[in-house]
């Protein structure tokens, strides 16, 4: 065959890398995917520019107004590559029983002759960027190495954004170290002399994890967790795997410092399915009523939690940026997220305006709604189509990609590479009815259980249909790497060799911000107000709140939230908290099903629970 890495294309290999085993494998990648040429990327503010300025040539990047969005684009993509694809994510362990019934399985070797096709060729007419990436502060005992090799350049300056990305990555590796390959293509080759579109991208689409050899390959879309591959794939996906292995656990979760008026912090680490308020909590701003208090910032999606010599979990944020949903975040919801995206942002598939800026559902709370703007799929856009068509300024599943140190929220400790010391674990849902707005499990078995059979209601983000109900255990359905049944008893062992370590465990809440009235609308105001909630969990912590039992935990009394500053009646405090035994003998019977249908490996302390909680529903 007559193409250049046949005949051996330069691989621009620069100087100061070492890893020989790095090297071998980019000239496999190379030999394979016959990119045109090949780009290793320095992570340098010179080259992001240089690649963002690329971009806007190629159409993919518009850039905003640099008076009212200073060094910022907007890019659109594909209108059918906007979210996470989990019916085309795998888990090719060699054993089907141990990707479990929850994920995708093929076998590997079946997996890779499928792969091999398409990957063959799929670079070609393109730049293959090498991109180097810590997950967690670079050297970091806690941190690890991946590699990116990706035909997208709009991958490449967004993992610039969300990781440690450079050629210092190179120094850590040094001659030896290990990495996690990941290999990533839009699989939209050009014929020589074809022309690119805007969002290249493939109607096949895999997301490929080897868990045994800690691999991954993404074929076909160019969007957010698809593409990124240090996020959902490494971060969770294979980093599950190495925790199961290794003794630490790989958590979708936020870190926030919390600080109460005396100067005492405490650390919570939340997890919550996607898009339903991970992002918004982790950058809370206390309301009236709470002069003193503080909410930082550590992370807002993603926590590698390893557990210490004296006991305690210590969490780090493996990112480096927010790839946050834009849609709902506003001023009035999440002042901090909003004055985040001041500058250096990367928007995908929000509303343009007519001068530059950007606009989307749920601004109109912070001024005037645009007369005209173009929506995410190049349409024109007025309040008035919006009104007769429905249509949407923003994809529901919009982003923006920015850099934790944007955020005026960010706590000093987020770079740290020990960690903090996580205090209280938070599982919450998305519930219209049923699950009460907090609970406080009564020992770490308890807390698993309610981590365990979380429901949630999906969003038009994550299915294209809102409002069905899907177990999502721990917030992990999507990225637990493999038997989920086995992830529980991960988390039930950690538990017993902190307690046989004699330390204080965390305490484990499970929370729903979202039970609805019988307009349909929210009883619970959210948000900022979370606050109250969070609160109470501090004091619990401290033991000044005694709480009260029910059939599942500990829940507030209405006298012992603090309401200063909100009007909420105990009438209301009442719709969000009370527990209807019909409905929750119905829930359980979910549970029923769900653990059937994780029946290879449940522990058996899941199933007592259960029976535990029916027994006191029926007495
Ligand atoms: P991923 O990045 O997908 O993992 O999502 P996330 O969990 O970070 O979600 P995010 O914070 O971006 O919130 C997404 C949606 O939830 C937005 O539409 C918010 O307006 C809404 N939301 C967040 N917090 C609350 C809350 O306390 N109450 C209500 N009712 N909605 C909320
Ligand atoms: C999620 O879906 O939970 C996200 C967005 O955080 S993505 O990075 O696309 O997975
Ligand atoms: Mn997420």
């Amino acid at each position: 065959m007559n193409h250049p890495a046949m005949q051996g294309l330069n691989l621009n290999t620069p100087a100061y890398v070492r890893n020989a085993k790095l090297v071998a494998w980019v000239a496999d990648m190379v030999a394979l995917c016959k990119p045109d040429s090949v780009y290793w990327c320095d992570g340098s503010d010179a080259e992001y520019q240089r690649l963002c300025q690329q971009l806007v040539d190629a159409g993919t990047f518009k850039k905003l107004n640099e008076t009212k969005r200073p060094n910022s684009f907007l890019a659109c993509s594909d209108p059918t590559d906007v979210a996470r694809v989990e019916d085309r994510t795998y888990i090719c362990s060699a054993k089907k029983e141990d990707a479990g019934p929850t994920n995708n399985w093929m076998a590997p070797a079946e997996m890779r002759a499928t792969l091999a096709p398409l990957f063959d060729g799929c670079m070609q007419g393109r730049t293959m960027y090498v991109v180097p990436f810590s997950m967690g502060p670079l050297g970091s005992p806690i941190a690890h190495i991946g590699i990116e090799l990706s035909d997208s350049p709009y991958v490449a300056v967004n993992m610039k954004i969300m990781t440690r990305m450079g050629k210092a990555v190179f120094e850590v590796l040094g001659v030896e170290g290990e990495f996690v390959p990941c290999v990533h293509t839009v699989g939209a080759p050009l014929a020589a002399g074809e022309k690119d579109v805007k969002w290249p991208c493939n109607k096949t689409k895999y997301i490929v994890h080897y868990p045994e050899t800690r691999e991954i390959w993404s074929f076909g879309s160019g969007y957010g967790g698809n593409a990124l591959l240090g996020k959902k794939c490494f971060a969770l996906r294979i980093a599950s795997n190495m925790g199961r292995d290794e003794g630490w656990l790989a958590e979708h979760m936020l870190i926030l410092g919390v600080t109460n008026p005396k100067g005492q912090k405490y650390h919570v680490a939340a997890a919550f399915p996607s898009a339903c308020g991970k992002t918004n909590f982790s950058m809370l701003v206390p309301p009236a009523g709470f002069d003193g208090w503080k909410v930082t910032t550590i992370g807002d999606d993603i926590a590698w939690i390893k557990p210490q010599a004296d006991g305690s979990l210590r969490a780090i944020n493996p990112e480096a940026g927010y790839f946050g949903v834009a849609p709902g975040t506003n001023f009035h919801t999440n002042p901090n997220c909003m004055a985040s995206l001041d500058k250096n942002v990367i928007f995908t598939n929000v509303g343009l305006t007519d001068d530059g800026d950007v606009w989307w559902e749920g601004m109109e709370k912070d001024g005037p709604v645009p007369s005209h703007l173009i929506d995410w799929q190049g349409k024109d856009w007025t309040p008035q189509i919006a009104k007769e068509t429905g249509a949407k300024a923003a994809h529901p599943n919009a982003r923006f990609t920015v850099a934790a140190v944007n955020n005026p929220a960010l706590d000093d400790a987020w770079d740290d590479p020990k960690g903090v010391v996580i205090d209280a674990f938070i599982f919450g849902g998305r519930r219209s009815t049923t699950v009460p707005l907090v609970t406080e499990a009564r020992n770490w078995v308890e807390g698993v259980y309610m981590a365990a059979t979380m429901g949630s209601e999906t969003t038009a983000a994550a299915t294209g249909q809102a409002g069905v109900v899907r177990r999502d255990p721990f917030a992990m359905l999507p990225f637990t790497g493999y038997n989920m049944s086995d992830y529980f008893q991960h988390w039930l062992t950690m538990g017993e060799k902190l307690a046989a370590s004699g330390a204080r465990l965390p305490k484990i809440y499970t929370t729903n911000w979202f039970r609805k009235g019988e307009d349909g609308k929210f009883v619970w105001p959210g948000y900022g107000e979370n606050m109250r909630v969070l609160k109470w969990m501090i004091d619990r912590l401290e033991g000044s709140a005694k709480g009260s039992e029910n059939v599942f935990g500990v829940s507030p009394s209405y006298e012992e939230l603090n309401w200063t500053g909100l009007d909420f009646s105990a009438e209301q405090f009442k719709t969000v908290t009370s527990i209807d035994k019909a409905a929750w003998v119905k829930e359980l019977e979910l549970h029923t099903e769900l653990f059937q249908q994780l029946a290879h490996h449940l522990p058996k302390e899941l199933t007592d629970t259960k029976a535990a909680i029916e027994q006191r529903l029926a007495a």
